[in-house]
Parts: C-alpha cells; structure tokens; sequence
C-alpha cells in the first residue's frame, strides 16, 4: 500500500515537473518495454530529438537497462532490470538518467524508479538446523534459530515467521537495535525421550509480497535421555514352581523389569530384598539377567513356599519391587520313618492268636501320595500286621506258635510309601519264643532189649535208654525213673537202677541165667518242667548165658564107697551096650551140648563111648585073656568156650558070673577110711563158722537199729524237697547243683547157685553219689557206719 502511494504521488510529480521526468517501473520488466514517452512529458518535439541527437547519459549503470527510441521519443528497457541486484536493500531504488541533445546543447533529468517486484522468497541460508536438547530442559529454555534473509524490501520483504508443530516449542521474535530480528525457540512444554525421541519442526519463513512467498527449513530436534523413568516389573508379582531338590543353578523364573530411559540410565540391575527369612540363602538373582536361581537347598519338608521380593533399580537410582512367589513341588525324598513304640522281644509260645507283639509308628514327612505309608512283613510266619488309624501298625500273632518248630522269628517289616518311585524302609524285630512245656520226652525207641551176660559184676552198666524232650532247657531236662514192678515177687529195683540222669541202666545183682532168664521193666522218663511230662518205655533184658556149669553126671551115679560095675558077658558080641553114661549142664544152648570122650580105660581096644550119646560099647570080641575088672574114665565136656567138663569113672566087669566080679572088686574100697575122717573134720568147721555168724549178726542188727533212727531224725530235718523232682533228686548243697543221689544195694554172693541169699540187707547200704558236674564218674561212697558195721568180705551160709 504504501509502495503503490509512492508511486502514485510520483507520477503527479511527473506531470508537474518541466525539464525533469520521473518514471515508475516495476522491476523485471521485458527488454523493449515502454517506460515513459519523453519526448512528450519532456516537451520535446521527436525531431529535435532525431536532430539532436538524443542520447541518454547516466552515471553508473543506467544506460545499461535504459535506451532511448528517438524516433518513438520513448525509453525502453534495454535489460531486465533486476532491482535487488541494483539496490540490494535500498529504497527507493532509482535510475538517475539524462537526455542530452546537442544542436543546442541541452539536457533533461529523467529519474527512473525501480519498483520492487516481489520476486526473492525468504530463505534460509540452511535448509536444516540440528538441535540436541535433554528431555530434562525446563520450558522457557531459548535456542536461537536461524534467520531468513528476503532479498525483496518493503512489504516484499520478510514478514513472519512460523513454527510447526508447535506442540513443545514457541517462536519468539527479538527486534535488535540494528533492526534485525533474531528469531528464537523457546521450549513451552517439557520434552519426552521416551515419547518422542526426535522431534522434526518446520520454521517457515514469509513475506508481505503478493503472491506471498515463503522459505522453510527443517529444525531438526534430538531429545537427549534423562534419568527420569524408573525400571517397572512387567508384572507386579510373578508365580512360579520348583521341585525340592533342585539341584543348585536350576532357573526358577526370570523376572524382566523395562526401564524406558535410554542407554545407560536404562540399565537395570535386580537384587533380592527378603531380610528376615532364608531366601537369600535359597536363590539368588543374576544381577542383569533377571534369572532367579536356586543356590540352596529346596526342602519341601522345610519351606514350601518362597516369597522373593525383587527389586530393579536403574543407574539413576529410581527403583522398581516385585514379588516372586516360589511354590515348592513335594518330591518323594522321604523314606518312611519307622518309629518302634513298643515291643515284646521274647513271646511264651501258648500265647494265644492275635496278641500284639510290636506296635510301630511310621511317620513320612513327605506329603499327599508320597507321605502314604503301607506296611507288610515278610512270608511265612505266623504274624501279620495290622493298621489302625494315622501310620499305626500293631503287629499281631495271627496263628498259634511252636517254639519246637521255631524258636526265633526274625519279623521284618517293610514300610513303603507311595511315591512314584515309592521309597521304603524296613525294620528287623527278633522274636524269641519263650518254652512251655508242651512236649513230653519222647524215648528213641518204643521198646528195648538188652543183653547182659551172667555172671556180671553188680554195679556194671548194661543198657542205656535215651529219650529227647523237645522243649528248652529245664522242660528238657529229662530225668529217668525205673518204675516199680516185680520179677518173680521181688522188686524190680533189686535188679537193675536207672540213672536219673544218664538213663544208664546198672545191674544192681550178678544174675544167673540158670535163675533167670529174662524180665521187664519200665522207665519213665520225666522233664523238669511244672507241671512235668512223662512217657514210659518198656525194656526187656536178656540174660544170656555164660558157661558157668560143668556139665553133671546123672548116671553112673558116683559115690566113692560103694562099687558099681557093669556087667559084660564074656560072649558079648562087638557093639555090646555096657551102659550109657547120662550127664546134664544146667547151661544152655552150646554150654549144654554135652560130648562123651574115653579119658582113660584098662583096654582101649575094648571100648569106646559114643561121642554124642554117651554110649559105652564094646569095639572087639571079648576074650577069654581080658580082665575082669576093666576101668573106663570119661570126659563129659560141654560145648561152652571155654569148656567145663567132669569126668566119671566106670567100672565094667566082664564076667559071666557076680562071686567072680566082687572078688575082683574089694580093692575098690581101699580109700573108706579116709573119706570118714574128712567128714568129720567138716562137721567141726561148720559148727565153728555158725556160731561166729550169729555173733556177728546180732552186733550188726543192733547198731542198724541204732543207726536208722538217728538218720530218720536227720532226713526230716535238713532236707529241702524241690517239687516236681524226680523222687531221688535232692539239693544236698543248696546252691542249686543238684546232686543225685540215690541207692541201690548190692547182693553179695560168691557163687551164683547160691545167689539168692543176699546177706546183711539191712545193714548194708552202699549209696551211689552222681555228680553232675563229673559227667557221670561214679563214686562209691560207702557209709562210714557200714565200714565199721559191714564184713570186709561176704560171708556164705550154707
Ligand atoms: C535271625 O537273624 C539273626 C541275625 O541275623 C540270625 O543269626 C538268625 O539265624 C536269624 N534267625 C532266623 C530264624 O532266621
Ligand atoms: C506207662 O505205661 C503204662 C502201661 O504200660 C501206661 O498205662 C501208662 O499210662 C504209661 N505212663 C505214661 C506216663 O506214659
């Protein structure tokens, strides 16, 4: 507006003005325009112009852009006419020019102005600008911007700025002294790296001209990161699980905290926070990782949850927390545990089905399945176990026990859980079954034969009888007992006794098979125990014989005085039976198989004996020449080892008449006398013999009398009574050996024919100590009365 009155205002001036013209023309106008007709605003006719020659002068560069058409009386433009490289910035902007004319010489002033055309846009002298700006730079911070410089003036000239967008940033104009204005950014509202890292604006640079123009450039803004965003977990609390038992290392979760600074104020670190409880003990988390770690232990038993409290800091400081919540997987790494609550270590074995022997309680830490217990013992004995409520087990005889078949059970009990793989434990109990006694003694045999041969000395052992108890110990503890019973009338124990403890029969008698053949008896065998049992066994002993009698001759009867002959005819023929010799032997078997030798004979051609039979025949005729009087002496001799034999005389008179043979015979006789003195020398002795024994006797019964009752007065007095013993134990000691000590008396007899006195019963009392301790020597103790009552030697009443 202002530029357009200019010019207005000048063209009235040039209408006005003689001898001096003004003109006004936009620049940039094309070569050969008009500016002005100077021929009629000067007042110059166009000849005078051709005839003086017009020209135009001008200082500087006016005739450049400027040329004068005489012929038209016009300036043109000679050049584009470029104001801004005319004038720059100085207004107005004008070409000062003249008209000279020759023929007179003359000139007018002609002024030229140059209007500005608004042809520059504003620019920038750089199409971007960079800026590097913290986030943390607080609104009302300046940075100052480049300017754009518009070639055009006026209202041509650069007008405004503008900032787009305007979101963070302000335009401020500054008018300096000089006129210029600077042009700044002021932050109006906080920067955000995390938002937007980069900004881009565009200042846009305008002008007052028609058409406006403008000019951009580009200002581009890097928000530099501050420390300003903590780290944040991804999730406030984290769950995760783990079995116990993991070994160390083992990676539990990873917890993740973002942190949305940048660089190095986004690196964030994590650490573990718990104080009070063990965690910090158990896991451990990578510093920059996150990766939460086991480091312990993990024990459900213990802890079954974890609580991990987290936190993330940044380099800056700002923090972040989070839970980890670890929830800890049962394992089954528990056996069960077998907990004996009480026990019977030693069980009577009448004890009846279902007793309790043992009560446990198992206890496995472990929990649901893992923790479930099962127990059982193993086969084939006569226990089972039994469950109550909560891992209570009672062990229980389920059948009847036999200590005989079993006296120990080693019970072992199993305990499983069931984990998957089950895991177990197991426990030994040894039971010992305690006797009663249930078994009687059982003899090896249900009946024995013994054999002893006559003759025996008393006291000798014969037999021994065995019987097993099969219980324990003192009800094993078999005692042997002869029972009483009679052979022949006698008392069975006159025979034979029994060791109690050995169940060594000892014959009590020399026996005389000639007397007795054979008997029975019974033993009993009894344990110790309360009360005791006993079974009995029949034995049978058999006397056998021993070749104790010679062999007797029956016929001829041999008597000393008086003279038996046979008779033999003179005409016997040869196998003539003279007589038969007749003997026995009380033995038996070979000890009575009798043979019949000729010992002696006044001919032997004459006789012989028949071996078996005893026959005495003649061998030859008999003759006229032989004696009357022959004398045969033959052997009897039995078939016993050794052998006895007798030998008998026969006289054999071979005559056909009796005076003949009793001459020949008196000679016989020739001994009588002798005979009768011997006799009578007998008689003597007898008598002296007989009065020594009543003496004896009488002194004897006297001190025995005298002796039992004292002795009866001592037994009942001092002697214990053990129940349940065999009647001849007793505990003499008191200390508990027993001693055993029992009796048996000896018949005393020097020939067994006459055996069946047995002398001085009453006074003779032989007592036989066992001692047990001795392993069966026998001592023979005789009674010290007995050696001052009793005979050294037997005495024989015939
Ligand atoms: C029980 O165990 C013990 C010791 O191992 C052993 O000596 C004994 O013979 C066993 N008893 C039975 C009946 O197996
Ligand atoms: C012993 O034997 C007799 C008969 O021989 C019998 O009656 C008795 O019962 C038996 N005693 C024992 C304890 O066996």
């Amino acid at each position: 507006m202002r530029l357009g009155a200019l010019v207005f205002v000048l063209a009235a001036y040039v209408g006005s003005a003689l001898g001096q013209v003004s003109y006004s023309i936009p620049e940039e106008m094309a070569k050969g325009s008009v500016v002005g007709n100077v021929a009629l605003d000067l007042g110059v006719d166009v000849k005078r112009l051709l005839s003086g020659k017009a020209r135009i002068y001008a200082t500087r560069d006016g005739e450049e852009y400027i040329e004068l058409s005489r012929e038209r009386g016009v300036i043109l433009v000679k050049e584009r006419i470029d104001r801004e490289g005319l004038c720059r910035q100085t207004t107005p902007c004008a070409l000062h020019l003249q008209v000279i004319l020759e023929n007179p010489m003359e000139f007018y002033s002609i002024t030229v102005e140059i209007r500005d055309v608004n042809d520059n846009a504003p620019a920038f002298e750089k199409a971007e600008m960079e800026f590097r700006i913290s986030e943390s730079a607080v609104p009302g911070a300046k940075f100052v911007l480049q300017r754009a410089v518009d070639r055009d003036v006026g209202i041509n000239d650069l007008q405004s700025y503008a900032l787009k967008p305007s979101d963070n940033f302000a335009l401020k104009l500054y008018n300096k002294a000089d006129g210029n204005k600077n042009v700044e950014m002021v932050l109006q509202k906080p920067l955000d790296r995390e938002k937007e890292e980069r900004l881009s604006l565009v200042l846009t640079a305008v002008d007052g001209g028609e058409p406006q123009m403008s000019g951009t450039m580009q200002i581009h803004i890097t928000v530099l990161d501050a420390n300003d965003n903590a780290p944040v977990f991804t999730q406030p609390e984290y769950k995760a699980t783990i079995t116990e038992g993991s070994p160390k290392g083992t990676i539990v979760a990873t917890v993740k905290a973002s942190d949305a600074d940048q660089g190095y104020n986004s690196k964030v670190t994590y650490s573990i926070t718990n104080t009070l409880d063990d965690v910090r003990d158990m896991f451990e988390v990578g510093e920059e990782s996150g990766e939460v770690r086991v480091i312990g232990s993990i024990d459900y038993e213990k802890a079954r949850r974890f609580q991990i409290n987290l936190l993330a800091s940044d380099n800056g400081g700002l923090t972040d927390s989070c839970k980890l919540i670890v929830d800890v997987e049962d394992v089954n790494d528990n056996k069960p545990d077998i907990n004996i609550m009480s026990k019977t270590n030693v069980l009577s074995e009448d004890a009846e089905p279902y007793t309790a022997v043992t009560m446990i309680h198992i206890e496995d830490i472990d929990s649901g399945e893992n923790g479930k217990v099962n127990c059982f013992i193993n086969a084939n004995i006569p226990f089972v176990i039994e469950t109550s409520t909560d891992n209570f087990f009672t062990l229980v005889t389920d059948s009847d026990l036999d200590r005989e078949r079993s006296s120990e059970y080693n019970i072992s009990i199993t305990c499983c859980d069931e984990g998957v793989p089950s895991l177990s434990s197991s426990v030994t109990l040894t039971l010992h079954i305690s006797d009663v006694n249930d078994n009687a003694p059982v003899f090896e045999r249900s009946s024995y034969e013994a054999y002893i041969v006559e003759n025996n000395t008393p006291g000798l052992s014969i037999f021994t009888v065995k019987a097993t108890d099969a219980d324990w110990n003192q009800n094993a503890r078999v005692s042997y007992i002869l029972e009483d019973s009679s052979v022949n009338g006698v008392p069975v124990s006159s025979y034979v006794s029994v060791s109690a403890d050995s169940g060594v029969i000892h014959a009590v008698r020399s026996f005389d098979y000639e007397h007795i053949k054979d008997f029975h008896l019974c033993v009993k065998a009894q344990d110790g125990g309360s009360p005791p049992l006993s079974s009995n066994v029949t034995v049978k002993i058999i006397i056998q014989d021993q070749n104790d009698n010679a062999p007797q001759v029956l016929y001829p009867v041999q008597t000393s005085s008086s003279v038996v002959a046979e008779m033999v005819p003179r005409s016997a023929d040869v196998g003539y039976l003279v007589t038969k010799v007749v003997a026995v032997d009380v033995d038996s078997g070979q000890n009575a198989w009798l043979s019949y030798k000729l010992q002696k004979a006044t001919d032997r051609a004459l006789f012989e004996v028949g071996l078996q039979n005893g026959e005495i025949r003649t061998i030859r005729q008999v003759t006229d020449k032989d004696a009357v009087k022959q004398r045969l002496t033959v052997v009897v001799e039995d078939n016993g080892q050794p052998s006895r034999s007798a030998t008998v005389n026969v006289n054999v008179a071979v005559a056909d008449s009796f005076p003949e043979v009793l001459s020949e015979f008196t000679d016989f006789t020739h001994d009588k006398e002798y005979n009768d003195n011997l006799t009578f020398y007998l008689v003597l002795a007898l008598a002296v013999v007989s009065f020594l024994f009543i003496t004896c006797l009488v002194v004897i019964i006297s001190v025995k009398i005298y002796r039992w009752r004292q002795s009866r007065i001592l037994y009942h007095s001092s002697l214990p009574v053990i129940p349940y013993y065999p009647p001849r134990y007793s505990d003499t000691l008191g200390t508990g050996t027993l001693q055993h000590v029992y009796n048996y008396e000896v018949c005393r007899t020097t020939d067994s024919r006459k055996s069946d006195c047995k002398f001085g019963r009453a006074g003779s009392q032989n007592v036989l100590i066992m001692d047990p301790s001795c392993t069966g020597t026998m001592q023979r103790i005789q009674n010290e009365k007995n050696i001052l009552d009793e005979p050294d030697s037997p005495v024989e009443v015939s």
